[in-house]
């Protein structure tokens, strides 16, 4: 007979040790280590256990239902990040610091929704009953019949959600799964196990009754949802509610999504009634550009399907330290000093007694690649001391042979510069046959190497040789 053994599994990163510890040696967890019953280990030629029992397979193509319903709040930017809207009976976690707007985006959309007919339910364990009145009265909101609870005990909200009035709950709204606990395990709401086990036992209620939930999470000091990470793992879709909030405007950002893409974004702007869409955020981007002064290019970015015009701001000025400062807003300081490498050897750019600040202005932050010829040329054009032509957009990504390389999408990036009134575009050579991005309305330069770049500014300007 096989003996039962146990072993100890951290239940935040899943580190399996042979003795209980209080702190996990792998990710430094408290208090996350449990034990766990170990499979039998059955001896080879025995079987063991009882036989398991018959599943019924069915059919991928159910002819029946070739078109799933989804809840559509009629928050555009909302319903876009969700994948064209919320799906029943799934899961969502928005995450984002404290004071972003997540109870008041969610607020909005609840009320949004349980005007087109569907029963939500909102439970806040972290606002009363008349805080949460307050903030949809500021919103304009009051009239709508959304349920409201304050409360923090998973199994009273779970029974009351199923005895709330006669239809079925369609939508559960939790505000925070921080804030929740069930009463049998006996650690402080917030805590890793209380915080799976809350999450566990309302997805599996909700699944059950094919009700969405929403949950808020709270993330930690460097940006993560706070608890365990097998909450991302247990919702089908994680969005992350960011933004600068000594800037107005919000990003919701989605990071897991099984219905739908993930890297799509929503803007939002944060105003004194709530939460606004911003239908054109290049506009908004752009607003406060001047120009006239060196040291800026236009970048033709593009978030998820959305291409999204952002300005790059350069300054390089002679730095009095040994080494001397880089610093970088909105974009990868890695990446910064690979451009910075790459303009000093290919092109001969003296820059590395300079000090080299970058800013994506605006507050937000890009990840893609296609902004280093952006870069390029607003630290050429901040060396240089020489603004850039106005009406000139940029994308493509830098190889560190200075190779300007060809990015995705660049007839959407084209097309958004197009529309917001830019005449050039200044991109990589399409070296594909029959892809020629041609628009009417702007012209395109193309182009092989940064050096070409330093070149072209060089020769319109009648710029003599490079500063340095
Ligand atoms: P909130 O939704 O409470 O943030 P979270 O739930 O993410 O912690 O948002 C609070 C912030 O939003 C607060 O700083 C004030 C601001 N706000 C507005 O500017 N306008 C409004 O109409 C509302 C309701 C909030
Ligand atoms: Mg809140």
């Amino acid at each position: 007979m096989a003996k039962n053994r146990t072993s100890f599994v951290c239940q935040s990163c899943g580190a399996v040790s042979n003795r209980w510890a209080g702190r996990c040696e792998s990710c430094a967890e408290w208090n996350t280590i449990a034990e766990e019953a170990l499979p039998e280990v059955i001896p080879k030629g025995m079987t063991g256990g009882k036989k398991g029992r018959r599943i019924e397979f069915v059919s991928l193509a159910d002819s029946a239902r070739s078109i799933y319903p989804r809840y559509n709040t009629g928050i555009a930017e909302f319903d876009r990040v969700l994948g064209g809207g919320l799906v029943p009976g799934s899961a969502i976690l928005i995450g984002g610091d404290p004071g972003i707007g997540k109870s008041t985006l969610l607020l909005q959309a609840v009320c949004a929704l349980s005007k087109t007919g569907v029963h939500c339910v909102y439970v806040s364990g972290e606002e009363s009953v008349d805080q949460v009145r307050m903030r949809a009265g500021r919103l304009g909101l009051e009239k709508t019949p959304v349920a409201l609870a304050s409360a923090t005990n998973v199994r009273d909200i779970l029974a009351s959600v199923d005895s709330a009035g006669e239809r079925a709950v369609q939508l559960l709204v939790i505000d925070s799964i921080q804030t929740m606990f069930v009463d049998n395990i006996e650690s402080a709401p917030g805590t890793v196990s209380q915080v799976r086990t809350s999450a566990q036992e309302i997805i599996r209620h909700a699944k059950a009754k094919n009700m969405a939930v929403i949950f808020v999470g709270h993330v930690t000091k460097d940006g993560q949802i706070a608890g365990p990470r097998v909450l991302e793992h247990m919702v089908d879709t994680v969005l992350h509610f960011e933004g600068d909030r000594s800037h107005h405007f919000r990003i919701l950002r989605g990071v897991k999504n099984r219905f739908g893409p993930t890297d799509e974004i929503g803007v939002f702007e944060m105003a004194g009634e709530g939460l606004a869409e911003v239908e054109n955020p290049s506009a908004l981007f752009l607003s406060q550009r001047n120009g006239e002064v060196s040291g800026s290019a236009v970048l033709a970015a593009l978030e998820g399907t959305r291409p999204m015009l952002v300005e790059v701001q350069a300054l390089v000025a002679p730095s009095t330290l040994g080494s001397p400062r880089r610093s970088v807003i909105g974009w990868d300081p890695n990446r910064l000093a690979m451009i910075l490498a790459v303009l000093e050897t290919r092109c001969g750019l003296q820059i590395s007694g300079c000090d080299v600040f970058l800013n994506i202005a605006g507050g937000i932050r890009i990840n893609e690649p296609a902004a280093d010829l952006a870069v390029a040329a607003a630290l050429v054009s901040a060396l240089q001391n020489t603004a850039l032509p106005a009406e000139t957009v940029f994308f493509g990504e830098i190889g560190l042979a200075g190779e300007v390389r060809r990015v995705a999408q660049a007839d959407l990036r084209l097309k958004e510069a197009a529309k917001l009134g830019f005449r050039e575009a200044i991109i990589p050579k399409n070296k594909k046959k029959g892809e020629k991005v041609a628009l009417p309305n702007i012209r395109t330069q193309e182009l092989e190497h940064v050096q070409d770049l330093a070149n072209l500014f060089l020769e319109r300007r009648g710029v003599k040789a490079c500063a340095g």
